[in-house]
């Protein structure tokens, strides 16, 4: 009935047709249980009483109703721009928060759909979408990177599932920027626009090999895409899903892993958890970590490994399978965030600040002079007014690799993307004296 009230959007019909539903339905109960017992006279006065109360609870819900959700109706009638084709989407976009979900103590889901009603194009399973929001405080638009969540075709809507970054032990520093701001501050029929999917942390849902998923705290965000993509598009294909958290209430998404398992016999299962509670029995498998010896104690022959989760975790489970002998053109992985430098990721003590550089941006036919202090390529590019593509601006996603045409750059931090040959991230790179020529 609920669905139905939704649909009518005038919240006078809304409410008549939720009274009329009600005393219809109220006085076809009363008319039943009389006939069917022996009622006394007086029954037919306290089922009329009764109808009545009910047509004016059901006025009062369809009007309720049409408010709470008058925000996301307003946002969808009038859509700000024309419905896209989902090949022109190549820039930002808007989307509506359709539904905000609590996952987990720390996770909770945005469910988006596109504000102008257009297509949403379909993407790869592991793939990331880049968001940018408007926060008070902040010099400029907050922009970050999340996995899609879900993977349901023909897609309707995109989801994220965003982990609220506390205050890191130890430090006296500001919480995470954007993923409070999602947790506090974004409601249901709020806008966030968007970047289209994109990303090479991807699984190629074709090929009969076997697949092992392993992933620890919010990490499972790309794995419950890949899951469902295989179960729906592939489903012959075996898939082993590991998966570490502290305990159940640290545990996001166990209910829909355990649904694509009952859907998927191909489907195998393994929840960690390093520190169970007493009512977490009979939700985990095992007692620890999700580790190389785990892995190893169950190593799957000829099979793709696809990694994500907390650096240490990611290190360790790599550094295992390496000694398993598994191939590392068989292991994928994507970390979120950085590890905390170690020092032989520090940048090198010799890599010198460079004066002054010239340099050329080709594509836009612009030369700029680097002076001593900027921080990377892409904050100089900006400086500059030009606008190159970039996501996560630390290395790991790749979005901002662009070709180096001439000269050479020295990272200030250790890249996480793949680099292709000849080229560069410069969201993290600096040039070395004294002229750099960028496909920008
Ligand atoms: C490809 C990719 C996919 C991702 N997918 C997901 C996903 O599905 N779900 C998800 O939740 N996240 C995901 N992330 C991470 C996400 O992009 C953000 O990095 C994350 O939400 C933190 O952003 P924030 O603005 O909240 O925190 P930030 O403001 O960037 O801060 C990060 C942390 O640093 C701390 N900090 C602040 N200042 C300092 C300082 N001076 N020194 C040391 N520490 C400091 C903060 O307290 C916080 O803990 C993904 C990242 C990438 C690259
Ligand atoms: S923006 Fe992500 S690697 Fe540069």
């Amino acid at each position: 009935m609920i669905r139905s009230l939704q649909a009518i959007h005038n919240p006078f019909a809304r409410s008549a047709t939720a009274a009329l539903t009600a005393f219809s339905a109220i006085t076809l109960a009363s008319a039943i249980v009389i006939g069917t017992t022996k009622a006394k006279d007086d029954a037919y006065k306290t089922a009329f009483y009764a109808a009545l109360a009910g047509a004016g609870c059901g006025a009062l819900l369809g009007w309720v109703y049409a408010g709470t959700s008058q925000t996301t109706d307003e946002v969808r009638d009038e859509p700000s721009s024309p419905p896209l084709e989902w090949h022109t989407w190549k820039d930002w976009r808007n989307f509506v928060v359709a539904r905000k979900v609590k996952e987990s103590e720390e996770i909770t889901s945005f469910y988006l759909q596109s504000q102008d009603g257009g297509e949403l194009p379909n993407f790869q399973p592991g793939q990331f979408l880049t968001i940018k929001l408007d926060i008070s405080g902040q010099a400029k638009p907050v922009i970050r990177t999340y996995s899609l969540s879900d993977y349901v075709e023909p897609h309707t809507y995109y989801r994220l599932s965003i982990k609220r970054e506390p205050i890191p032990a130890g430090l006296d520093v500001m919480p995470g920027i954007a993923s409070n701001f999602l947790h506090d501050q974004i409601h249901e029929g709020d806008v966030i626009s968007a970047k289209p999917p994109s990303g090479k942390f991807v699984l190629d849902v074709s090929k009969p090999s076997p697949v092992v998923l392993i992933s620890n705290g919010v990490g499972i965000t790309p794995m419950i895409s890949m899951a469902k993509a295989l179960t729906q598009l592939n489903p012959n294909r075996s898939i082993w899903f590991f998966h570490g958290a502290r305990d159940g209430r640290f545990h996001a998404f166990r209910d829909e892993v355990k649904a694509i398992a009952a859907q998927n016999p191909n489907l195998m299962l393994h929840f960690a958890y390093s520190r169970p509670r007493a009512e977490d029995i009979g939700h985990h498998h095992s007692v620890g970590y999700v580790d190389a010896g785990l892995i190893q104690s169950l190593m799957v022959q000829d099979a793709d490994y696809f990694l994500c989760g907390s650096p240490p975790f990611m290190e360790s489970i790599r550094e295992g399978l390496k000694q398993a002998d598994v191939p590392e053109s068989r292991v994928f992985f994507e970390m979120f965030t950085k590890a905390t430098k170690t020092t032989a990721e520090r940048p090198l003590e010799d890599a010198s600040d460079v004066e002054n550089a010239e340099i050329v941006f080709a594509q836009s036919n612009k030369t700029a002079l680097w002076q001593a202090g900027a921080d990377n390529l892409l904050e100089f590019a900006e400086t500059n007014g030009l606008n190159p593509p970039y996501s996560c601006r630390q290395g790991i996603c790749g979005t901002c690799q662009c070709k180096l045409l001439e000269g050479e750059v020295e990272y200030v931090e250790t890249p996480t993307a793949a680099i292709d040959d000849g080229s560069v991230l410069i969201c993290i790179a600096k040039p070395k004296p004294s002229r750099l020529v960028l496909d920008v």
